[in-house]
């Protein structure tokens, strides 16, 4: 199966399981398991803008950071200027926050409520190059299941 392919079906399943679901706690769940599962990813959660910070919700995988700052890291880069940011190797990315040394690749998409970000998803890969603009399309289209 291309990656196309399975996004395809991804996307189909997520709109499935979500459909009649509106707490947005048991949908980023569910939707970090599903993408988990599919791709064998290394790490996929969100991080859920609260109080002025990003705080760890829902995923799978290893034991990650609790708090990101505005601007710190990718996740707080990719909120502060409210865009989809692909890392293809973490150690190029000036301020990566490394919560797992076998993390390799990485992206992270922001979440939208009207303008502002309200959280983020990010997933990690072991892999370096792992993502790619694919993934940045569907990905960008799953979150707005939420
Ligand atoms: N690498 C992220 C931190 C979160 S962990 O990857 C789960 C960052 O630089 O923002």
């Amino acid at each position: 199966m291309t990656k196309e392919n399975k996004y395809n079906e991804l996307y189909r399943q997520i709109g499935s399981v979500l459909e009649g679901e509106t707490d947005p706690v048991a949908n980023m769940a569910n939707m970090a398991a599903l993408i988990h599962e599919t791709f064998g990813f290394w790490w996929t959660g969100f991080y859920i803008v609260r109080d002025n910070q990003l705080v760890l919700g829902p995923f799978q995988g290893p034991v990650a950071c609790t708090r990101i700052p505005f601007g710190k890291g990718v996740c707080g880069t990719s909120w502060k200027h409210q865009e989809t940011i692909v890392v293809p190797d973490v150690e190029e990315f000036p301020g990566h926050i490394a919560c797992s040394s076998l993390s390799r690749s990485e992206i992270v998409v922001p979440i939208f409520d009207g303008d502002n970000v309200k959280a983020v998803l990010d997933i990690d890969s072991k892999e370096l190059s792992t993502f790619d603009e694919t993934d940045k399309e569907w990905l960008e289209k799953i979150v707005r299941l939420l």
